[in-house]
């Protein structure tokens, strides 16, 4: 399993993880392995009460175990991150996120929080242990067109953003697969050329 993605909306029709699903999408798409948990599945009890054995729980954190990448998705809730989040990531051992890249994404209603994956969630992601932890994609509500009817419609900048957060994973995973040092592989800011420069290094 390389690339896990993690939706930590409590609600049904979640924004948040409609962008997860279409980046796991794109990332099928170029040949990539995913997998996804909707945290919102587990069970609530065992949750609340840090079960950390309660079989369902104990999958899911070995599925992070498994992961080369993982991409995570939440709403901004009270100017921070979902408790659903919280509650998973406290369940996992201190150095959870050992060795991984992290791509972290949230959905919120107003601007005003678009920092709340860099104050809030990174620290947390850092202290997890993350190798690296990837430009964070925000989005207000207003971006992201839901009528009910598929696929939802997201707007050109956040588009582009997505688009962007899929070549960062490439990126990533293609360095782990050759063993490239991070700080060497700068990942092309155009998103033209980053298209080109993935294609190159990794064809599906
Ligand atoms: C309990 C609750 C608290 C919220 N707090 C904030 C907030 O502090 N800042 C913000 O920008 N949006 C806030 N929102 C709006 C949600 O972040 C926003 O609608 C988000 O896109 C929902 O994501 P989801 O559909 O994936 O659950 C809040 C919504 C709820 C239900």
């Amino acid at each position: 399993m390389s690339i896990l993605t993690l939706s930590g909306s409590p609600s049904v029709q979640s924004r948040s993880a409609h962008l997860l699903a279409h980046l796991r999408g794109e990332l099928e798409a170029a040949g990539e392995r995913t997998s996804h948990i909707d945290l919102r599945g587990l069970p609530a009890g065992p949750l609340l009460a840090a079960r950390a054995d309660d079989p369902a729980i104990a999958a899911a954190a070995r599925a992070v175990a498994e992961a080369q990448v993982v991409v995570l998705a939440t709403p901004v809730y009270k100017a921070a991150y979902s408790g659903l989040l919280k509650a998973f990531l406290d369940l996992l051992p201190q150095t959870g996120l050992r060795d991984k890249v992290v791509l972290p994404i949230a959905t919120g209603g107003s601007l005003a929080h678009a920092l709340a994956i860099d104050y809030a969630l990174r620290p947390v992601l850092s202290a997890l242990g993350s190798r690296q932890i990837l430009p964070g994609i925000f989005a207000v509500d207003q971006q992201i067109e839901i009528d009910g009817t598929e696929p939802v419609r997201f707007d050109a900048a956040l588009t582009l953003r997505l688009d962007e957060g899929v070549l960062r994973v490439r990126e990533a995973l293609a360095r782990s697969r050759i063993d490239i040092p991070l700080e060497f592989v700068p990942v092309p800011p155009a998103r033209r050329t980053a298209h080109a420069a993935v294609a190159q290094r990794c064809p599906a």
